[in-house]
């Protein structure tokens, strides 16, 4: 038996606009209605069945759940708080703490208020002290019922699909815009960071960063290749908010090797399907002496051949780092229940949990069972 450390965390993950429904006033919404993206609409009905899902998490066996808060559903207007959706949070978070489960929260997993972006979005030069504001709102409603924080999902892929590949609101297509909001996402973060703390010194705070594992062939310009894109996309932003963060939460999809032609097993999206990497990523986490939360890793399966086995391979590579001294104090899967997967709408299946998006009916995949087992048995065969 591959035992985890005593207190290991072991959940899975959602987030607001991918699975609530009813959300319109953000400009992914915005976007839908443009016919720039697949509608969310209902999505998995999340914001009415919250509890059910709990249930279905507790019945899995986790004890840690990740999940996002919707900003426009908190500031629907510029300053002004709507306190009926605060409730509506703070009964999802005691739902949770009933159930047993450790509530990490993400603040900002990427829609935004239309009216944020009307105002120049991530570009204007007070958005960090825009987004600090609903931050300290935050903290201050949910103090005592939050100790997990999780500022910004993938500050980097959230840039680089909006700002640089121009596929995702606000569709921009230029590299030095990609490169100022990574750098104004890391100012927001560290000033979150710091309000956060002023309200609430126990919270633990970081974000959830997706580190890639590049490697390279034999190839001396492939190898460096490799070295500048790690820089560039796994340590950069890390270091910038290295005084600022209690905890690195990875989020890992992917690997890439440069100069490589070898085919890879492949998910229902078209991604290699490449478990060491977790393992190389971890690695390279160790050096900021962190305590490190998988909060993202998972797989689009519909017909839930892979999904098991997935689960396995990665944690059995995440128990091999914690074997050779990496922190690593917990493991989330992406995610809970099928969900709106951004661009792409309902297709991707990445749920322990299947929904039928015509009745919003659960049904429990096998490989969900699977991964019970692990949580139970903090650990596996
Ligand atoms: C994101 C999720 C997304 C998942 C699968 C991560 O990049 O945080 O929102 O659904 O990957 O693509």
């Amino acid at each position: 038996m591959k035992k985890f450390p005593n207190n290991f965390l072991w959940g899975s993950a959602t987030s607001a606009y991918q699975v609530e429904g009813g959300i319109e006033d953000n400009d992914w919404a915005e976007a839908a209605r443009l016919e720039k993206l697949p509608e969310a609409g209902k999505a998995s009905n999340h914001y009415n069945l919250y509890e059910k899902d709990f249930d279905i998490a507790k019945e899995l066996n986790q004890n840690a759940h990740r999940f996002s808060i919707e900003w426009s559903r908190i500031e629907p207007e510029v300053g002004i708080f709507d306190q009926k959706e605060i409730e509506h949070y703070k009964s999802v978070l005691r739902a949770l703490k009933e159930r047993g489960i450790e509530p990490f929260v993400t603040i900002y997993h990427w829609p935004l208020p239309i009216w944020f972006g009307d105002r120049g979005g991530w570009l204007a030069s007070d958005s960090d002290r825009i987004f600090a504001r609903y931050v300290e709102k935050l903290a201050n409603e949910f103090k005592g019922l939050v100790k997990y924080w999780i500022t910004i999902n993938e500050p980097l892929i959230y840039a680089s699909a909006g700002f640089r590949k121009g596929t995702w609101p606000p569709f921009q297509k230029n590299f030095f815009t990609f490169v100022k909001v990574t750098n104004q996402l890391a100012v927001a973060h560290r000033l979150a960071y710091e309000r956060i703390k002023e309200i609430d010194p126990q919270a633990q705070i970081g974000v959830a960063k997706n580190n890639i594992f590049f490697e390279a062939n034999d190839n001396i310009f492939n190898k460096l290749a490799a070295k500048i894109a790690s820089r560039f996309w796994n340590d950069r932003f890390l270091n910038s908010i290295a005084e600022h963060q209690d905890f690195i939460g990875l989020n890992y999809y992917f690997h890439k090797k440069f100069g490589d032609k070898k085919k890879y097993e492949k998910n229902d999206m078209g991604w290699d399907i490449y478990p060491k990497g977790i393992y190389k990523v971890l690695k390279h986490l160790n050096k900021y002496g962190k305590p490190i939360y998988i909060t993202e890793n998972g797989i689009p399966d519909a017909n839930d051949k892979k999904r098991g086995r997935f689960i396995k391979d990665h944690l059995k590579w995440v128990h091999k780092a914690i074997e050779e001294g990496v922190d690593v104090e917990g493991y989330f899967y992406w995610s809970l229940i099928d969900n709106y997967e951004w661009d792409k709408g309902f297709g991707p299946r990445f749920g322990l949990v299947e929904v039928d998006y015509s009745n919003f009916k659960r049904e429990i995949r096998p490989s969900a069972f699977e991964y019970a087992k692990m949580c139970k048995n903090n650990g596996m065969e």
